[in-house]
């Protein structure tokens, strides 16, 4: 019997930029939330797959790629929601077909980790699933209950610390420019909170954790996007997006001064790349902001932005 060389996908398909060497597995399509500013919930009907279908699609994976394998992200935007039984299975399944495999990863609300028991999440880390991307947004609740995010900060100190504490590295991502222009007060409570969240979540060993901020992007079809045409929301500008960063850096204080958080803030979706180790290098990622305050020819230009 002739062997399948196709994988299936439902396009467009949706991981982070760090997994775009990986084998890419379509475990869940679209999302069960509806968050104001993401385009993963649109034009899918949200499901997860027949696990039968999922096995097929990582033997066929394996006739093609084999022991190039890697790493392996599951796609939707929120794998995590697939119940832990198929999730357990599926993850066990491809360490026994790839022989090189190091890590499976996938998106995770904060509230689908919470529904696992940390029985549950060191099954799978056990297993191999290894890294969760986690979009924070915010650390500021009313900022999250007004983008419709569907968690709260402590959400995300609550799930950060049970997937750390089952040994799951913790990716996790935050929004500038949420609150919208001309709202300063908005702009720098985003910011306050949401580094005290990252000092809250900050652990007490030297493990790598990372947290990153995109630039908010207004892709139609979001809610967003209707709110901008209908004069109900304004984009911040440049100046406002780096004032808001540089506000949630010169808040960030880890009790562990030994922490290895690496920092990112060079999506394609910002307007000034920005990297290093939190807290070390705190007065470093401040300057840059400063030059990039200073210097708007060293932004990047708004046509560049992406997500
Ligand atoms: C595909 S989502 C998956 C996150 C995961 N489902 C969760 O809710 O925790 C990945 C992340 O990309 C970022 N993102 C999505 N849409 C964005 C937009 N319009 N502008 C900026 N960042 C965005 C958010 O940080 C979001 O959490
Ligand atoms: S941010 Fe995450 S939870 Fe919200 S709609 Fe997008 S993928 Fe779903």
């Amino acid at each position: 019997m002739e062997k399948s060389r196709n994988i299936y996908y439902c396009y467009p398909v949706y991981r982070p930029p760090s997994e775009h060497a990986s084998l890419l597995i379509q475990l869940t399509e679209g999302c069960t939330y509806k968050c104001d500013f993401c385009v993963s919930n649109l034009n899918k009907n949200f499901k997860v797959r027949a696990i039968n279908d999922v096995k097929k699609d990582l033997d066929t994976a394996n006739n093609l790629y084999g022991a190039r394998v890697r790493k392996l992200f599951f796609l939707d935007g929120n794998a995590m929601v697939t119940p832990f039984k198929t999730l357990l299975e599926v993850t066990e399944y491809a360490f026994k077909l790839f022989p090189e495999l190091q890590r499976v990863g996938v998106y995770a609300h904060a509230k689908d980790i919470l529904k696992k028991s940390d029985k549950q999440l060191e099954a799978l880390s056990e297993a191999g699933l290894k890294i969760a991307y986690v979009g924070f947004e915010s650390g500021d609740d009313q900022l999250l209950q007004s983008i419709n995010k569907h968690a709260t900060k402590q959400d995300y100190i609550e799930a950060s610390k049970k997937l750390m504490n089952a040994n799951i590295t913790l990716s996790a991502t935050l929004i500038n420019g949420l609150g919208g222009a001309n709202k300063p007060e908005i702009s720098r409570i985003h910011a306050i909170e949401s580094a005290d969240l990252v000092n809250k979540i900050c652990p007490s060993d030297e493990r790598i954790w990372y947290i990153s901020f995109l630039t908010l992007m207004i892709p139609p079809g979001t809610v967003f996007y209707q709110r901008i045409k209908q004069g109900e929301f304004k984009e911040m500008n440049s100046f406002e997006i780096l004032q808001e960063l540089k506000i949630f850096m010169e808040y960030i204080n880890f009790v562990n001064k030994k922490a290895n958080c690496v920092f990112r803030s060079n999506h394609a979706s910002n307007y000034l790349p920005l990297k290093g180790v939190l807290e070390r290098d705190k007065k470093k990622i401040i300057d840059t902001i400063n030059y990039g305050l200073k210097n708007k020819e060293a932004l990047r230009p708004e046509f560049y932005r992406a997500l």
